[in-house]
Protein backbone atom coordinates (compact mmCIF):
# COMPACT_ATOMS: atom_id res chain seq x y z
CA UNK A 1 0.00 0.00 0.00
CA UNK A 2 1.25 3.15 -0.84
CA UNK A 3 2.30 5.76 2.36
CA UNK A 4 1.85 9.08 3.14
CA UNK A 5 2.96 11.34 6.28
CA UNK A 6 0.79 13.06 7.97
CA UNK A 7 1.46 16.36 10.32
CA UNK A 8 2.64 14.82 13.28
CA UNK A 9 5.25 12.66 10.89
CA UNK A 10 3.41 9.61 11.56
CA UNK A 11 3.19 7.25 8.86
CA UNK A 12 -0.15 6.40 7.61
CA UNK A 13 -1.18 3.93 4.64
CA UNK A 14 -3.28 5.34 1.78
CA UNK A 15 -6.47 3.48 1.29
CA UNK A 16 -7.69 3.77 -2.56
CA UNK A 17 -10.70 2.01 -2.71
CA UNK A 18 -13.66 0.86 -5.10
CA UNK A 19 -16.65 0.54 -3.85
CA UNK A 20 -19.14 -1.63 -5.80
CA UNK A 21 -22.92 -0.69 -5.00
CA UNK A 22 -23.90 3.05 -3.89
CA UNK A 23 -27.79 1.87 -2.70
CA UNK A 24 -28.26 3.11 1.09
CA UNK A 25 -25.38 1.14 2.70
CA UNK A 26 -23.01 2.86 0.01
CA UNK A 27 -24.07 6.09 -0.37
CA UNK A 28 -23.52 6.38 3.28
CA UNK A 29 -20.55 5.58 2.88
CA UNK A 30 -19.45 7.86 0.59
CA UNK A 31 -20.95 10.91 2.82
CA UNK A 32 -19.30 9.68 6.00
CA UNK A 33 -15.73 9.15 4.27
CA UNK A 34 -15.92 12.74 3.64
CA UNK A 35 -16.64 13.91 6.74
CA UNK A 36 -13.77 11.32 7.92
CA UNK A 37 -10.77 13.52 6.20
CA UNK A 38 -8.67 11.58 9.16
CA UNK A 39 -8.72 8.36 7.80
CA UNK A 40 -6.37 9.36 4.45
CA UNK A 41 -8.78 7.17 2.47
CA UNK A 42 -10.76 8.13 -1.15
CA UNK A 43 -13.29 6.28 -3.40
CA UNK A 44 -11.45 6.47 -6.62
CA UNK A 45 -14.36 4.47 -8.33
CA UNK A 46 -18.19 3.57 -8.01
CA UNK A 47 -19.41 0.16 -9.68
CA UNK A 48 -22.84 0.47 -9.74
CA UNK A 49 -25.57 -1.42 -12.00
CA UNK A 50 -27.93 0.74 -13.36
CA UNK A 51 -26.52 3.94 -14.78
CA UNK A 52 -29.25 6.16 -15.71
CA UNK A 53 -30.49 6.66 -11.51
CA UNK A 54 -29.93 10.44 -10.05
CA UNK A 55 -26.94 10.01 -7.50
CA UNK A 56 -25.55 12.69 -5.16
CA UNK A 57 -22.24 12.10 -6.12
CA UNK A 58 -19.68 13.54 -9.60
CA UNK A 59 -21.07 11.26 -12.36
CA UNK A 60 -17.39 10.95 -13.38
CA UNK A 61 -16.94 8.26 -10.18
CA UNK A 62 -19.32 6.06 -11.48
CA UNK A 63 -18.68 2.86 -13.90
CA UNK A 64 -20.50 0.27 -14.56
CA UNK A 65 -17.56 -1.94 -15.28
CA UNK A 66 -16.37 -4.06 -12.74
CA UNK A 67 -12.66 -4.34 -14.14
CA UNK A 68 -12.22 -0.55 -13.84
CA UNK A 69 -11.92 -1.17 -10.16
CA UNK A 70 -10.44 -4.68 -10.18
CA UNK A 71 -7.82 -4.29 -12.11
CA UNK A 72 -6.86 -0.61 -11.36
CA UNK A 73 -3.59 -1.30 -9.70
CA UNK A 74 -3.91 1.78 -7.66
CA UNK A 75 -7.01 0.32 -5.72
CA UNK A 76 -5.52 -1.30 -2.82
CA UNK A 77 -9.15 -1.80 -1.02
CA UNK A 78 -12.59 -3.02 -2.43
CA UNK A 79 -15.59 -2.35 -0.66
CA UNK A 80 -18.59 -4.48 -1.29
CA UNK A 81 -21.92 -3.65 -0.85
CA UNK A 82 -24.20 -4.67 -2.97
CA UNK A 83 -27.52 -6.85 -2.81
CA UNK A 84 -26.73 -10.19 -4.73
CA UNK A 85 -25.12 -12.63 -4.04
CA UNK A 86 -23.60 -14.48 -6.41
CA UNK A 87 -22.17 -11.30 -8.42
CA UNK A 88 -21.16 -10.17 -4.78
CA UNK A 89 -18.97 -13.40 -4.27
CA UNK A 90 -17.86 -13.09 -7.81
CA UNK A 91 -16.16 -9.51 -7.06
CA UNK A 92 -14.94 -10.73 -3.36
CA UNK A 93 -13.42 -13.52 -4.74
CA UNK A 94 -11.91 -11.49 -7.67
CA UNK A 95 -10.55 -8.61 -5.37
CA UNK A 96 -8.54 -11.00 -2.80
CA UNK A 97 -6.89 -12.98 -5.94
CA UNK A 98 -6.28 -9.54 -7.31
CA UNK A 99 -4.53 -8.53 -4.25
CA UNK A 100 -6.67 -6.09 -2.77
CA UNK A 101 -7.96 -6.19 0.76
CA UNK A 102 -11.80 -6.38 0.93
CA UNK A 103 -14.56 -5.26 3.44
CA UNK A 104 -18.02 -6.54 2.83
CA UNK A 105 -21.36 -5.99 3.98
CA UNK A 106 -23.27 -8.90 1.88
CA UNK A 107 -24.17 -11.15 4.99
CA UNK A 108 -26.11 -13.62 2.19
CA UNK A 109 -23.17 -14.31 0.17
CA UNK A 110 -20.68 -15.02 3.31
CA UNK A 111 -23.24 -16.97 4.63
CA UNK A 112 -23.11 -18.97 1.82
CA UNK A 113 -19.66 -18.91 0.59
CA UNK A 114 -17.78 -18.94 4.06
CA UNK A 115 -15.13 -21.99 3.64
CA UNK A 116 -14.19 -19.97 0.13
CA UNK A 117 -13.50 -16.92 1.70
CA UNK A 118 -11.66 -18.56 4.45
CA UNK A 119 -9.43 -20.46 1.91
CA UNK A 120 -8.99 -17.43 -0.18
CA UNK A 121 -7.63 -15.34 2.48
CA UNK A 122 -5.13 -17.68 3.83
CA UNK A 123 -3.63 -18.30 -0.18
CA UNK A 124 -3.76 -14.44 -0.62
CA UNK A 125 -2.92 -13.01 2.67
CA UNK A 126 -5.57 -10.14 2.26
CA UNK A 127 -7.77 -9.33 4.81
CA UNK A 128 -11.50 -9.89 4.40
CA UNK A 129 -13.67 -7.81 7.14
CA UNK A 130 -17.34 -7.53 7.61
CA UNK A 131 -18.11 -6.03 10.73
CA UNK A 132 -21.04 -4.47 8.63
CA UNK A 133 -22.81 -7.66 8.08
CA UNK A 134 -23.77 -8.66 10.99
CA UNK A 135 -25.75 -6.24 13.85
CA UNK A 136 -24.54 -2.81 11.29
CA UNK A 137 -23.33 -0.59 13.75
CA UNK A 138 -22.60 -3.05 16.96
CA UNK A 139 -18.87 -3.83 16.63
CA UNK A 140 -19.48 -7.63 17.57
CA UNK A 141 -17.45 -9.71 15.29
CA UNK A 142 -14.43 -7.94 16.17
CA UNK A 143 -14.82 -8.67 20.11
CA UNK A 144 -15.84 -12.12 19.69
CA UNK A 145 -12.90 -12.49 17.14
CA UNK A 146 -10.18 -11.00 19.65
CA UNK A 147 -12.25 -10.40 23.15
CA UNK A 148 -13.83 -14.17 24.09
CA UNK A 149 -11.87 -17.55 24.41
CA UNK A 150 -13.79 -19.91 23.62
CA UNK A 151 -13.94 -21.86 26.53
CA UNK A 152 -15.30 -18.39 28.60
CA UNK A 153 -18.33 -18.12 26.04
CA UNK A 154 -21.58 -19.60 27.43
CA UNK A 155 -24.00 -18.66 25.64
CA UNK A 156 -25.10 -15.54 23.15
CA UNK A 157 -28.82 -14.05 22.96
CA UNK A 158 -29.30 -11.34 20.15
CA UNK A 159 -31.90 -9.53 18.16
CA UNK A 160 -29.59 -9.63 14.96
CA UNK A 161 -32.18 -8.55 12.34
CA UNK A 162 -33.43 -4.62 12.76
CA UNK A 163 -36.62 -4.93 9.91
CA UNK A 164 -38.37 -7.69 11.91
CA UNK A 165 -37.54 -6.03 15.69
CA UNK A 166 -38.96 -2.80 13.78
CA UNK A 167 -42.03 -4.64 12.80
CA UNK A 168 -42.47 -6.22 15.50
CA UNK A 169 -41.96 -3.16 17.97
CA UNK A 170 -44.76 -1.34 15.32
CA UNK A 171 -47.50 -3.74 15.45
CA UNK A 172 -47.65 -4.57 19.05
CA UNK A 173 -46.61 -1.22 20.91
CA UNK A 174 -47.85 1.12 18.44
CA UNK A 175 -50.82 -1.26 16.65
CA UNK A 176 -49.75 -0.91 13.49
CA UNK A 177 -50.55 -3.75 11.20
CA UNK A 178 -48.44 -5.78 9.56
CA UNK A 179 -48.21 -4.07 5.64
CA UNK A 180 -47.76 -0.68 7.15
CA UNK A 181 -44.94 -1.72 9.27
CA UNK A 182 -43.21 -3.53 6.70
CA UNK A 183 -43.73 -0.51 4.16
CA UNK A 184 -42.26 1.95 6.73
CA UNK A 185 -39.11 -0.38 7.19
CA UNK A 186 -38.70 -0.86 3.65
CA UNK A 187 -38.91 2.96 3.45
CA UNK A 188 -36.38 3.73 6.31
CA UNK A 189 -33.98 1.74 4.43
CA UNK A 190 -33.65 -0.72 6.89
CA UNK A 191 -35.58 -4.13 4.71
CA UNK A 192 -33.59 -6.21 2.36
CA UNK A 193 -34.58 -5.40 -1.26
CA UNK A 194 -36.40 -8.85 -1.14
CA UNK A 195 -38.38 -7.95 2.11
CA UNK A 196 -39.15 -11.60 2.55
CA UNK A 197 -35.38 -12.07 3.42
CA UNK A 198 -36.04 -10.18 6.44
CA UNK A 199 -39.48 -11.45 7.46
CA UNK A 200 -39.08 -15.08 7.46
CA UNK A 201 -35.93 -14.57 9.17
CA UNK A 202 -33.24 -15.87 6.06
CA UNK A 203 -31.53 -12.25 6.62
CA UNK A 204 -31.06 -13.26 10.76
CA UNK A 205 -29.65 -17.33 10.04
CA UNK A 206 -27.25 -15.20 7.66
CA UNK A 207 -26.21 -13.22 10.39
CA UNK A 208 -25.97 -15.85 13.09
CA UNK A 209 -24.00 -18.37 11.08
CA UNK A 210 -21.27 -15.10 10.48
CA UNK A 211 -21.30 -15.03 14.37
CA UNK A 212 -21.24 -18.85 14.97
CA UNK A 213 -17.66 -18.84 13.09
CA UNK A 214 -16.28 -15.93 15.24
CA UNK A 215 -18.07 -17.21 18.27
CA UNK A 216 -16.93 -21.17 18.86
CA UNK A 217 -15.49 -21.72 15.40
CA UNK A 218 -18.43 -23.54 13.64
CA UNK A 219 -18.98 -22.87 10.00
CA UNK A 220 -22.07 -23.77 9.21
CA UNK A 221 -24.33 -23.65 6.41
CA UNK A 222 -27.50 -21.29 6.94
CA UNK A 223 -29.74 -24.23 5.77
CA UNK A 224 -28.43 -26.19 8.82
CA UNK A 225 -29.46 -24.34 11.39
CA UNK A 226 -33.10 -24.26 12.68
CA UNK A 227 -34.81 -21.00 11.99
CA UNK A 228 -37.78 -19.35 11.24
CA UNK A 229 -39.11 -15.53 11.13
CA UNK A 230 -42.09 -13.20 12.13
CA UNK A 231 -44.56 -14.32 9.19
CA UNK A 232 -46.50 -17.24 11.25
CA UNK A 233 -46.93 -14.67 14.53
CA UNK A 234 -50.44 -13.49 15.56
CA UNK A 235 -51.97 -10.63 16.95
CA UNK A 236 -53.35 -13.81 19.53
CA UNK A 237 -49.96 -14.51 20.25
CA UNK A 238 -49.21 -10.87 21.33
CA UNK A 239 -52.18 -10.56 23.54
CA UNK A 240 -50.55 -13.92 25.39
CA UNK A 241 -47.45 -12.46 25.65
CA UNK A 242 -49.07 -9.68 27.26
CA UNK A 243 -50.70 -11.61 29.55
CA UNK A 244 -47.69 -12.93 30.70
CA UNK A 245 -45.47 -10.08 30.57
CA UNK A 246 -43.73 -11.19 27.81
CA UNK A 247 -42.22 -9.29 24.57
CA UNK A 248 -42.09 -11.10 21.43
CA UNK A 249 -38.78 -10.85 19.89
CA UNK A 250 -36.74 -12.75 16.58
CA UNK A 251 -33.82 -14.40 18.75
CA UNK A 252 -30.69 -15.97 17.32
CA UNK A 253 -28.89 -17.93 20.51
CA UNK A 254 -26.36 -20.30 20.68
CA UNK A 255 -25.53 -22.05 23.71
CA UNK A 256 -22.36 -24.43 25.29
CA UNK A 257 -23.94 -27.19 26.55
CA UNK A 258 -22.70 -29.50 29.21
CA UNK A 259 -21.76 -32.42 26.97
CA UNK A 260 -19.09 -29.12 25.14
CA UNK A 261 -21.40 -29.18 22.56
CA UNK A 262 -23.52 -26.54 21.05
CA UNK A 263 -27.09 -25.22 20.63
CA UNK A 264 -27.41 -22.89 18.19
CA UNK A 265 -30.77 -21.61 16.24
CA UNK A 266 -33.09 -18.60 15.15
CA UNK A 267 -36.77 -18.57 16.19
CA UNK A 268 -39.47 -16.28 17.42
CA UNK A 269 -38.96 -15.87 21.57
CA UNK A 270 -40.79 -14.79 24.65
CA UNK A 271 -38.75 -12.29 26.50
CA UNK A 272 -39.31 -11.00 29.56
CA UNK A 273 -39.90 -7.54 30.17
CA UNK A 274 -36.34 -7.39 32.87
CA UNK A 275 -34.26 -8.78 30.27
CA UNK A 276 -31.87 -6.60 28.13
CA UNK A 277 -33.25 -7.66 25.04
CA UNK A 278 -36.69 -6.61 25.71
CA UNK A 279 -34.99 -2.95 25.64
CA UNK A 280 -34.47 -3.41 22.14
CA UNK A 281 -37.05 -1.59 20.11
CA UNK A 282 -37.28 -0.55 16.40
CA UNK A 283 -34.41 -0.92 13.91
CA UNK A 284 -32.08 -1.86 16.96
CA UNK A 285 -29.81 -4.81 18.03
CA UNK A 286 -28.95 -6.27 21.05
CA UNK A 287 -26.48 -8.87 21.86
CA UNK A 288 -26.30 -10.03 25.25
CA UNK A 289 -22.92 -12.17 25.73
CA UNK A 290 -22.55 -14.53 28.43
CA UNK A 291 -19.18 -15.98 29.98
CA UNK A 292 -17.48 -17.78 32.53
CA UNK A 293 -16.51 -15.02 34.81
CA UNK A 294 -18.03 -11.67 33.79
CA UNK A 295 -21.51 -12.91 33.92
CA UNK A 296 -23.76 -11.04 31.21
CA UNK A 297 -22.53 -7.80 28.87
CA UNK A 298 -25.07 -6.33 26.35
CA UNK A 299 -24.15 -4.37 23.22
CA UNK A 300 -26.62 -2.68 21.61
CA UNK A 301 -27.13 -0.54 18.37
CA UNK A 302 -28.38 0.15 15.41
CA UNK A 303 -28.83 -2.67 13.44
CA UNK A 304 -29.79 -1.35 9.94
CA UNK A 305 -29.87 2.03 8.23
CA UNK A 306 -27.34 4.16 6.20
CA UNK A 307 -24.66 5.65 8.41
CA UNK A 308 -24.83 2.96 11.37
CA UNK A 309 -24.16 0.29 8.52
CA UNK A 310 -22.08 2.69 6.70
CA UNK A 311 -20.02 3.37 10.27
CA UNK A 312 -18.97 -0.54 10.61
CA UNK A 313 -17.57 -0.57 7.21
CA UNK A 314 -15.78 2.85 7.70
CA UNK A 315 -14.31 1.36 10.65
CA UNK A 316 -13.13 -2.14 8.99
CA UNK A 317 -11.88 0.50 6.22
CA UNK A 318 -9.76 2.15 9.00
CA UNK A 319 -8.48 -1.15 10.67
CA UNK A 320 -6.79 -2.01 7.15
CA UNK A 321 -4.31 0.89 7.70
CA UNK A 322 -2.68 -1.27 10.72
CA UNK A 323 -3.19 -4.53 8.08
CA UNK A 324 -5.93 -6.48 10.69
CA UNK A 325 -7.35 -9.57 9.60
CA UNK A 326 -10.02 -11.97 11.47
CA UNK A 327 -7.40 -15.14 12.76
CA UNK A 328 -10.63 -17.16 13.05
CA UNK A 329 -8.88 -18.35 16.43
CA UNK A 330 -11.61 -20.39 17.07
CA UNK A 331 -11.73 -22.18 14.12
CA UNK A 332 -7.72 -22.70 13.88
CA UNK A 333 -6.86 -22.72 17.26
CA UNK A 334 -9.42 -24.27 19.41
CA UNK A 335 -11.17 -27.47 19.00
CA UNK A 336 -14.22 -26.34 17.24
CA UNK A 337 -17.73 -27.59 19.36
CA UNK A 338 -20.15 -29.85 17.63
CA UNK A 339 -23.63 -28.56 16.65
CA UNK A 340 -25.86 -30.32 19.09
CA UNK A 341 -29.20 -32.02 17.89
CA UNK A 342 -29.88 -33.25 21.22
CA UNK A 343 -31.11 -30.70 23.38
CA UNK A 344 -35.31 -30.08 24.55
CA UNK A 345 -36.23 -27.12 23.73
CA UNK A 346 -39.87 -25.58 26.03
CA UNK A 347 -41.81 -23.72 23.33
CA UNK A 348 -45.28 -21.83 23.28
CA UNK A 349 -47.29 -23.17 20.30
CA UNK A 350 -50.57 -21.83 18.52
CA UNK A 351 -52.49 -23.51 16.57
CA UNK A 352 -56.10 -23.28 14.54
CA UNK A 353 -56.71 -27.20 14.98
CA UNK A 354 -55.07 -29.91 17.27
CA UNK A 355 -54.96 -31.85 13.93
CA UNK A 356 -52.02 -29.89 12.98
CA UNK A 357 -50.05 -30.80 16.15
CA UNK A 358 -48.40 -34.01 17.11
CA UNK A 359 -49.25 -34.32 20.07
CA UNK A 360 -47.19 -37.57 20.96
CA UNK A 361 -44.56 -35.85 20.07
CA UNK A 362 -43.93 -33.76 23.43
CA UNK A 363 -41.92 -34.73 26.33
CA UNK A 364 -44.86 -33.20 28.37
CA UNK A 365 -47.50 -30.43 28.06
CA UNK A 366 -47.65 -27.86 30.78
CA UNK A 367 -50.51 -25.77 29.47
CA UNK A 368 -53.28 -25.70 26.73
CA UNK A 369 -55.90 -23.93 25.80
CA UNK A 370 -58.20 -25.35 23.82
CA UNK A 371 -61.99 -23.96 23.71
CA UNK A 372 -61.37 -20.19 22.04
CA UNK A 373 -60.62 -20.52 18.15
CA UNK A 374 -57.38 -19.84 18.20
CA UNK A 375 -55.67 -22.62 20.34
CA UNK A 376 -52.37 -22.70 22.27
CA UNK A 377 -50.25 -24.77 24.19
CA UNK A 378 -46.85 -25.20 26.30
CA UNK A 379 -44.65 -27.50 26.19
CA UNK A 380 -41.44 -29.46 26.07
CA UNK A 381 -40.05 -31.04 22.56
CA UNK A 382 -37.40 -32.61 21.78
CA UNK A 383 -35.04 -30.55 19.40
CA UNK A 384 -34.88 -32.88 16.89
CA UNK A 385 -38.46 -32.65 16.14
CA UNK A 386 -37.30 -29.00 14.97
CA UNK A 387 -35.00 -30.21 12.33
CA UNK A 388 -36.54 -33.18 11.01
CA UNK A 389 -39.96 -31.68 10.54
CA UNK A 390 -42.13 -28.54 9.49
CA UNK A 391 -45.30 -29.25 10.99
CA UNK A 392 -44.49 -26.55 13.51
CA UNK A 393 -44.29 -23.97 10.74
CA UNK A 394 -47.12 -24.66 8.97
CA UNK A 395 -50.95 -24.75 8.53
CA UNK A 396 -50.74 -21.61 10.52
CA UNK A 397 -49.31 -22.72 13.34
CA UNK A 398 -47.22 -20.33 15.42
CA UNK A 399 -43.86 -21.04 17.17
CA UNK A 400 -42.61 -18.68 20.04
CA UNK A 401 -40.22 -20.10 22.62
CA UNK A 402 -40.39 -19.44 26.01
CA UNK A 403 -37.80 -17.16 27.95
CA UNK A 404 -35.59 -19.62 28.63
CA UNK A 405 -35.33 -22.40 26.17
CA UNK A 406 -33.43 -24.93 25.93
CA UNK A 407 -33.19 -28.05 28.68
CA UNK A 408 -30.54 -30.38 28.50
CA UNK A 409 -30.51 -33.86 27.98
CA UNK A 410 -29.10 -34.67 31.74
CA UNK A 411 -32.01 -32.00 33.30
CA UNK A 412 -34.87 -33.74 31.39
CA UNK A 413 -33.76 -37.39 32.90
CA UNK A 414 -33.71 -35.63 36.21
CA UNK A 415 -37.36 -34.05 35.97
CA UNK A 416 -38.42 -37.57 34.37
CA UNK A 417 -36.65 -39.50 37.53
CA UNK A 418 -38.14 -37.25 39.93
CA UNK A 419 -42.07 -37.35 38.75
CA UNK A 420 -41.38 -40.87 38.45
CA UNK A 421 -40.53 -40.92 42.16
CA UNK A 422 -43.26 -38.27 43.05
CA UNK A 423 -45.62 -40.51 41.56
CA UNK A 424 -44.03 -43.71 43.77
CA UNK A 425 -43.40 -45.54 40.75
N1 LIG B 1 -32.39 -5.91 6.43
C1 LIG B 1 -31.38 -5.87 7.42
C2 LIG B 1 -32.03 -5.71 8.78
C3 LIG B 1 -30.44 -4.73 7.16
O1 LIG B 1 -33.21 -5.31 8.82
O2 LIG B 1 -31.41 -6.01 9.80
C4 LIG B 1 -29.22 -4.73 8.04
O3 LIG B 1 -28.44 -5.87 7.85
Amino acid sequence: MGKSINNNGKYHKKLVIGLFGFGVVGEGLYKALQQTSSLNATIKKVCIKHPGKKRNAPEELFTTDKNELLDDEEINVIVEVINESEPAFDIVSTALQNGKHVVSASKKMIAEHLPAILDLQKKTGKSFLCEAAACASIPVIRNLEEYYDNDLLHSLKAIVNGSTNFILTKMFEEDLDFKEALLLAQQLGFAESDPSLDVEGWDAVNKWTILLAHAYGNIVHPNDIVFNGIQNIQLSDAVVAKEKHYDIKLVAQAKKLLNGKVAAFVLPQFVKHDEPLSFVKNEYNGVVIESNFADKQFFYGKGAGSFPTASAVLSDISALRYNYRYEYKKLYHHDVPEISDDVYIKTYISFDDWAFIPKEKFEWIEEWHADAERKYLIGVLPFSELINNTWWKENNTSLILAPEPIIEDVEIRRIKKKSLELAGI
